[in-house]
């Protein structure tokens, strides 16, 4: 676009999400540049080893991530280089020197969202984050625009799509955790340490920043109860598969009673028929129900270098044609924190599964345990394992109950004499 004003970028972190937003910006430059009516030029690309091949030229790249932020020419700061810190105090930095802030930090965002936002709307700056969450789908946009007017009752979703490609091969293919891992990690999909993936730590941030961004209030991670997909068994897989289930690794939260939330991070067995089952692979998926919109699912890419890249060209692009109208399209502080309620006080069906001697009177006194508190079953599998020792194995679904009863009653399973080990114990969603 010969004779267009031009608006010059800034990268800091140019890995799998900050090469693939540069691959976008070349690729499409010419229809990206029609849209926004300016070219979108990327100046500098901070990174650690300047010695590394790139798909970008070798002139633009620094060590000194400072000159990055403090060039007097760029106007806009993609972050995508991860972690609190410099990521932070550069972001900090860029705002202060009065630069717009593109972030995929979902970390960061997290945990100091509440603050960086307020900074940039003191600053009259857009500050986004859409790859934060869900990878390339669009879902802070549409909640905090589109969706703004609702009352957002419900949120479910798939936000991490590396323990959901483990997952889907756990099921699909019986392949270990490790194996499908590694796989994530050579395809750019996983954090830098997989552990964030794989104990539910990424999902935890990005459920806080959509909870923040859905219910107007700071919610801190620690607001949100987390387990990861660790503790999930060939077993559990089989026996949800014979109930009729799949197991995820979902994202919750509800609007609860007086204005709090309760949101939490776990496996779950889904019913086959779940909008949410069948997404399978890196794919992420998140199920929204507002007041007045009611139910929508949103669907997408959750990681990778092309689907994130495409959400951080998109905020830029917004950036860039809100700098042409000299406004600001991102000024949504949070107002105050939020109130969370702890899992004990949930309401949920449960699957349990327990190793016990074949014997008399042990299902009955199971069911009785069980009963005492309040703890209703609905189905049940069970199967001989050890035809030496006698052993079998037992799979039970409840109806809903209050967490707090089922634990109690967990407790009290494992210390019966008639059950030898309490395998596992997972959340069931229902339809
Ligand atoms: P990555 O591939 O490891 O890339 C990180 C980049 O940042 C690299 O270019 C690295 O430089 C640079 N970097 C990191 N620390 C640095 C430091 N202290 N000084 C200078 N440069 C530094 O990571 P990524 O997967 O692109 O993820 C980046 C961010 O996006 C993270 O916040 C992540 O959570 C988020 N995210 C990732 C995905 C995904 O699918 N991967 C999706 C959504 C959001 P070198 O290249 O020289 O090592
Ligand atoms: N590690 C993340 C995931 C990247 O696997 O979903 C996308 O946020």
């Amino acid at each position: 676009m010969s004779g267009a004003p031009y608006i010059r970028v800034g990268f800091l972190g140019f890995g799998t999400v900050g090469s693939g937003a540069y691959r976008m910006l070349e690729d499409n430059r010419e229809a990206i540049a029609r849209k926004v009516g300016a070219e979108i030029e990327v100046v500098r690309i901070g990174v650690r080893d300047e010695a590394k091949k790139r798909c970008a030229s070798p002139s633009l790249l620094t060590t000194d991530l400072g000159s990055v932020v403090d060039h007097r020419e760029i106007d806009v700061i993609v972050e995508a280089m991860g972690g609190l810190d410099p990521a932070g105090e550069l972001i900090e930095r860029a705002l202060r020197r009065g630069k717009h802030v593109v972030t995929a930090n979902k970390e960061l965002i997290a945990r100091r969202g509440a603050e960086l936002v307020g900074l940039a709307a003191r600053q009259g700056l857009d500050l986004h984050y859409e790859a934060a969450v869900g990878g390339g789908i669009p879902l802070i946009q549409p909640i905090k625009h589109q969706l703004a007017g609702n009352d957002i009752l419900r949120m479910a979703g798939i936000l991490n799509g590396t323990t959901n490609l483990i997952l889907s091969r756990m099921t699909d293919e019986g392949e270990p955790l490790e194996t499908v891992l590694a796989e994530a990690q050579g395809k750019g999909y996983a954090e830098a340490d997989p552990s964030s993936d794989v104990d539910g730590h990424d999902v935890q941030f990005k459920l806080a920043i959509l909870s923040s961004v859905a219910f107007g209030k700071a919610v801190r991670p620690e607001q949100i109860y987390r387990e990861g997909i660790r503790g999930i068994e060939q077993a559990d897989i089989a026996y949800a598969k014979t109930l009729g289930y799949v197991i995820k690794l979902l994202g919750i939260v509800e609007a609860v009673e007086g204005g709090s939330i309760l949101g939490r991070v776990h496996p779950t067995l889904l019913p086959k028929a779940h909008p949410l089952a069948a997404v399978g692979g890196v794919y992420n998926a998140l199920c929204l129900r507002g007041d007045f919109v009611g139910d929508v699912t949103f669907m997408g890419r959750g990681a990778g270098g092309e689907a994130t890249g495409s959400a951080v060209v998109g905020d830029l692009i917004d950036v860039c044609r809100n700098m042409r109208i000299g406004g600001s399209g991102d000024a949504a502080p949070f107002s105050g924190e939020a109130n969370a309620r702890p899992i004990e006080e949930l309401t949920s069906a449960y699957y349990v599964r327990v190793v016990v001697p074949d014997r008399p009177l042990v299902l009955g006194a199971i069911a009785t345990i069980f009963g005492r508190r309040n703890v209703s079953l609905s189905a049940m599998e069970m199967r001989v394992i050890d035809t030496k020792l006698n052993h079998g194995e037992i799979a039970f679904l409840t109806h809903r109950c209050l967490e707090a009863d089922l634990r109690q009653a967990v407790e009290e399973l494992r210390h019966a004499p008639e059950v030898l080990r309490v395998c596992n114990w997972i959340r069931v969603e229902t339809l």
